[in-house]
């Protein structure tokens, strides 16, 4: 049983993101450290976020990641919103990868799986499709390219639980997330539930019900989101 540390204030998550240090101190303006997370995230939208989350969103049981870089973002959220089990899906060739051996030595979460292929492969489909029905959370941060983001969200939306949460990155600074996250708005299969926007963008939406993606969902990236 992973438990986590109590809800900290606003102020303290950007002091703990900012202490955990981001992946370039010149790009994310904040210190990258050698031994820290490596994040790719902006400390005052990730703290609302993880702040959200953690006070009220219900804890997840099992859990999944899609672009990881570092996993510094993945190992920092459980460490305030409970998550027992995690998957996570990356490339796994971002120069920061090579941090995730130590970062996922500390992760307040059980790694039930980890897939390092490209998330649009139809063999990585085959190994989250056990998992149908049981996912209550993911983290959408992989491909940023309207069509990528779109088929990453076909995958997810039919393997979440009803009334599962999604949070995509960048949808408030990458034009094609943007795009998406327009697209999303009118969605009847998700519901918008919050934004977190100062630099990059969080975006936070709840699946109604499950929705089987089509073979031309999956490799076109078209389709009703
Ligand atoms: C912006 S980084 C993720 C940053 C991380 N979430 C964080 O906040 O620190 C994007 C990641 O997505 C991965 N990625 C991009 N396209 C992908 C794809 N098609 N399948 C799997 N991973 C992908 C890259 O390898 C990279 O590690």
């Amino acid at each position: 049983m992973y438990t986590v540390a109590p809800v900290p204030t606003i102020p303290e998550l950007i002091e703990r993101i900012v202490d955990a240090g981001s992946g370039s101190t010149a790009f994310f303006e904040y210190e990258l450290k050698e031994d820290g997370l490596f994040l790719q995230q902006n400390p005052a939208e990730f703290a609302e976020f993880v702040h959200y989350m953690a006070s009220s969103v219900p804890p997840s049981n099992l859990t999944l990641d899609i672009g990881i870089a570092s996993g510094g973002q993945t190992k920092f959220l459980r460490d305030y919103y409970a998550c027992q089990k995690t998957i996570v899906v990356d490339l796994g060739q971002h120069p920061d990868a090579y941090n995730w051996p130590r970062i996922r030595k500390s992760l307040n979460s059980d790694l039930i799986l980890e897939i390092f292929d490209d998330s649009h492969a139809p063999a990585v489909r085959d190994s989250l499709l056990p998992f149908r029905g049981e996912i209550d959370f993911a983290y959408v941060d992989g491909d940023h390219s309207y069509i990528g983001l779109r088929q990453d969200i076909f995958l997810v939306r039919e393997i979440l639980k009803p009334g599962a949460f999604m949070a995509l990155h960048d949808t408030l600074a990458v034009e094609d997330c943007k795009r998406v996250y327009d697209e999303l708005k009118a969605s009847t299969t998700f519901d918008h539930v919050m934004d977190f926007n100062h630099r990059f963008g969080i975006s936070l939406w709840q699946l109604r019900e499950p929705v089987a993606s089509t073979q031309e969902n999956r490799t076109s990236g078209l389709g009703d989101l």
